[in-house]
C-alpha cells in the first residue's frame, strides 16, 4: 500500500510509519510541519520520504498525496495544558488542516483515516465510552478534536467519502515528547528533580503502548467500516500517582521527589474506552502496563541522544512557564 501519513515525525506517527515499512512493506510519504513536537531523528532509521509542510496548506498537501492510496492524519497539537495557554494554533490544525486533507482525499477519492482520542468523549466517572457515546469534549484540544471528527464524518456523509475515524487512549512508549507524564516524570527522575503531580494525583488513565494502537490503526485502515468510528484502548487503567510510584521505583529513586501542583483546569477526571469493536475486526493489545512501562523506562534511560537536545532547547522555556521552576 502506498500511504500519505500526516504528522509522522511525532510519536505515534513514527512508531507506525516504523511499522507499517517493517511489517506490512507499505511505501510511505510523511507531511510533517516539524512543530516542536516533530523530529527528523524519529524517522532516521527508516525509508521513507519526509515532506515538510502543514496540512493546513493545500499546495504542500496536493503534493504529498501524489500517487497515494490512502491518508492516515495523525497531524496534530497534541498538549491539552498547551492547549489551555496557547489554543490558536489547535484550532488551526485541527479545524483548517482536517478541512485540506479532507478536500485532498475527495479530489483523489482516497480512503482516509482520521486518527482522534478518547478525550472527545469527556470524562467517565464508571464504566466506558463506547463509539455511540455523545461528545462531550473539556478543553480547547478535545474540542478541536471533537470538530474534526464532526467534519471526517460529514465527508462521509455528504460526498460518500471512504473516512474512518480511530479513537485512542492514552499511549505511551518510545519517542513521546516529554512534556507528556510518563516521559517528564521519567526524565526528571533520572534527574532528580521534582516530580509535579497535579491536583491530588487520583486522575486516571486508560494506558495503552504505542505500538499497539499503532497496530489498531493499522487494522483500521485496512479492515475498517468506511463511515464507522472504532475506540482502540489499552489493557489497563491507573491512577496518576500509581504510574508515578512506579517510574520512581523503575528508575531507583525515592517519595520525596514527588510535588503536588496546582490542578490543570477543567481537568478530566477518569477515561475508559470499550475496544469490542475493534477487537472485532481481529485487532488486541499485546502489552500489559507493567511490562510496557518498565520498557520505557529502559528506553529513555538508553536513548539520551534523542531526549538530550529537547531538554536543553524549548522544553527548557515551556517546562518554566508551565511548572515556574527550572529544570536542574
Ligand atoms: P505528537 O505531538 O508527538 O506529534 C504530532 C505531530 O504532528 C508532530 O510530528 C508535529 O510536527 C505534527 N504536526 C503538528 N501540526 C501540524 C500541521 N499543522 N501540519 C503537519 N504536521 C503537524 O502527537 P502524538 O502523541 O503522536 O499524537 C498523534 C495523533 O494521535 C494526534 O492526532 C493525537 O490527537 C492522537 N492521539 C494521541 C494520543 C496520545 O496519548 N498521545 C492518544 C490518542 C490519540
Ligand atoms: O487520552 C488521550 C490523550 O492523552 C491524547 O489525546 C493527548 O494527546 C495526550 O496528551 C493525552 O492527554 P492527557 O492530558 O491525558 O495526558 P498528559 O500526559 O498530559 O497527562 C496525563 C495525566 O497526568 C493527566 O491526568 C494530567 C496528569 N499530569 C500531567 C503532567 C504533564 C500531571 O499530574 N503532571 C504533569 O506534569
Amino acid at each position: 500500500m502506498k500511504l500519505l501519513v500526516c504528522g509522522g515525525a511525532g510519536f505515534i506517527g513514527s512508531n507506525f510509519v516504523r511499522i507499517r515499512t517493517r511489517d506490512h512493506g507499505d511505501e510511505v510519504v510523511v507531511l510533517d510541519k516539524l512543530t516542536y513536537a516533530g523530529r527528523r531523528e524519529n524517522l532516521e532509521d527508516l525509508d521513507v520520504r519526509l515532506i515538510v509542510g502543514g496540512i493546513e496548506d493545500p499546495d504542500a498537501v496536493a503534493e504529498a498525496a501524489e500517487g497515494a492510496g490512502a491518508i492516515v492524519n495523525f497531524a496534530a497539537e497534541t498538549h491539552v495544558d498547551r492547549s489551555i495557554s496557547e489554543p490558536e494554533a489547535f484550532i488551526t490544525t485541527h479545524g483548517m488542516g482536517t478541512y485540506v486533507l479532507l478536500e485532498e482525499a475527495r479530489r483523489r477519492g482516497l480512503r482516509y483515516v482520521q486518527v482522534s482520542t478518547d478525550e472527545v468523549y469527556g470524562s467517565i466517572e464508571e464504566g466506558s465510552f463506547t463509539e455511540q457515546s455523545p461528545l462531550n469534549p473539556s478543553s480547547p484540544y478535545s474540542a478541536s478534536k471533537a470538530g474534526a471528527d464532526l467534519l471526517v464524518a460529514s465527508y462521509r456523509h455528504t460526498y460518500g467519502l471512504e473516512a474512518l475515524i480511530c479513537r485512542g487512549s492514552n499511549n505511551y512508549g518510545p519517542y513521546q515528547y516529554p512534556e507528556k507524564l510518563i516521559p517528564l516524570m521519567v526524565l526528571n527522575a533520572l534527574h532528580d528533580d521534582k516530580l509535579p503531580v497535579y491536583g491530588d494525583g487520583r486522575q486516571v488513565r486508560n494506558w495503552i503502548y504505542v505500538e499497539d494502537f499503532a497496530r489498531g490503526i493499522g487494522t483500521v485502515l485496512e479492515r475498517g467500516e468506511p463511515g464507522e468510528v472504532y475506540n482502540v484502548g489499552g489493557p489497563d487503567e491507573a491512577p496518576n500517582l500509581d504510574v508515578v510510584r512506579k517510574i520512581i521505583e523503575y528508575t531507583g529513586k525515592d517519595e520525596s521527589l514527588i510535588e503536588y501542583v496546582t490542578d490543570r483546569p477543567g481537568h478530566d477526571r477518569r477515561y475508559s474506552l470499550a475496544s469490542d469493536k475493534v477487537c472485532g475486526l481481529g485487532w488486541e493489545a499485546q502489552v500489559r502496563f507493567a511490562e510496557g512501562l518498565e520498557r520505557t523506562v529502559d528506553w529513555y534511560r538508553e536513548n539520551t541522544a534523542w531526549w538530550e537536545p529537547i531538554r536543553s532547547g524549548e522544553y527548557r522555556a515551556y517546562y518554566e512557564r508551565q511548572y515556574g521552576r527550572a529544570l536542574g
